[in-house]
C-alpha cells in the first residue's frame, strides 16, 4: 500500500506520519458504517438492509416535478407542456401554480445569478387589482367569480384532465383567494378545445388593462444571493423578458419553492 502522506512506505509499517495514524482512519470509517457500503447504499447499515431475504421493490410514479424547482431559461419554446419559468419570456402578472388542484400559500425564489438584462420583477397587491376592477369594471369582475378553464401546463398524471376549472376570484373568510394568469385561461380553452365566453374575453381584457398601469406595482430586481417571498393568494408578480450573457455558467438562475400549510406533500397539494 503506498500512501506517502499517511504511512512510512519504507518499514510498510502503520506508524504515525504527520500526526496521523492511518489505523484511526479506517477505525474511523469503520465508526461511520462506511466500509461495506455498496454501489447504491451510503452505508453498512443501509447495504445490511437491502441484503435482507424477501425484500420486494416497489416503484413509484409521479409528476416529473422537483420539490426545488430551476427558474432558467431552458432554450426551449413557450408553449403547451412548456412552462414560461423554463424560458425567458415575459410573464404577465400572475399567482404561482394557478391552475394547481391547490393553489401554493407562498413563493420563495433565491438568486444564484440574474440576467444580463431584463428580467426585472413586479409585485402587486391583488386586493388592489380587485378593487378596480370593482370600480372600472363590475360586470366583468362577476364574471371572474365563475369558473373557467385554466391551461394546467401538462403538469398532471397521464389520463387526467389538461384544464382545471375554477374561479379567478374566490375568498376565505376575509382573505382574497386568486388565480391570477390570464395567460394560461386562455391557453386553457385552446386545449380544452372549447371557445371562451365573450364575458370571459371581455373579464381577461379589464384584467390585463388593470394590471398595466404603472401605478399599480412595485420593482424589485434580484440580486445575485438574494431571497425573495411573496404571499401567493394577496400578491401577483410579473416578469419581464430577459436575456443571458454568453458564458452559460453564470446564465440566468432562480431556485423556487412552493409552501402549503395544509395538504398532502405532493405536486398537486
Ligand atoms: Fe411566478
Amino acid at each position: 500500500m503506498y500512501c506517502p502522506q499517511f504511512c512510512n512506505v519504507q518499514t510498510g509499517s502503520w506508524r504515525k506520519y504527520h500526526g496521523i495514524l492511518v489505523q484511526d482512519i479506517f477505525a474511523k470509517a469503520k465508526k461511520r458504517n462506511q466500509l461495506n457500503a455498496g454501489k447504491t447504499t451510503r452505508n453498512a447499515k443501509e447495504a445490511n438492509f437491502d441484503k435482507q431475504k424477501g425484500l420486494r421493490k416497489i416503484n413509484i410514479k409521479c409528476i416529473p416535478e422537483r420539490m426545488i424547482y430551476d427558474v432558467t431559461d431552458t432554450g426551449r419554446k413557450y408553449g403547451y407542456g412548456v412552462r414560461g419559468s423554463t424560458t425567458n419570456v415575459e410573464l404577465v402578472f400572475h399567482t404561482d401554480n394557478a391552475f394547481a388542484v391547490r393553489v401554493p400559500d407562498y413563493v420563495g425564489l433565491l438568486c444564484r445569478y440574474p440576467a444580463k438584462s431584463g428580467g426585472l420583477s413586479r409585485f402587486c397587491s391583488l386586493y388592489t387589482v380587485h378593487e378596480r376592477m370593482e370600480a372600472r369594471y363590475p360586470a366583468e369582475l362577476r364574471r371572474l367569480y365563475q369558473p373557467m378553464h385554466f391551461d394546467r401546463q401538462a403538469e398532471h398524471a397521464e389520463g387526467a384532465a389538461k384544464t382545471s376549472f375554477a374561479p379567478f376570484f374566490s375568498w376565505s373568510g376575509s382573505k382574497l383567494r386568486c388565480r391570477a394568469n390570464s395567460s394560461l385561461v386562455r391557453k386553457g380553452y385552446q386545449v380544452h378545445g372549447s371557445e371562451m365566453d365573450a364575458g370571459l374575453v371581455d373579464a381577461l381584457r379589464a384584467v390585463d388593462d388593470v394590471t398595466s398601469s404603472a401605478d399599480l406595482w412595485i420593482e424589485a430586481p434580484l440580486e445575485r444571493g438574494q431571497v425573495q417571498y411573496l404571499n401567493n393568494h394577496e400578491l401577483g408578480h410579473y416578469r419581464s423578458e430577459f436575456e443571458d450573457g454568453d458564458d452559460p455558467a453564470t446564465k440566468r438562475h432562480l431556485y423556487r419553492l412552493w409552501h402549503r400549510s395544509e395538504g398532502g406533500v405532493n405536486y398537486d397539494g
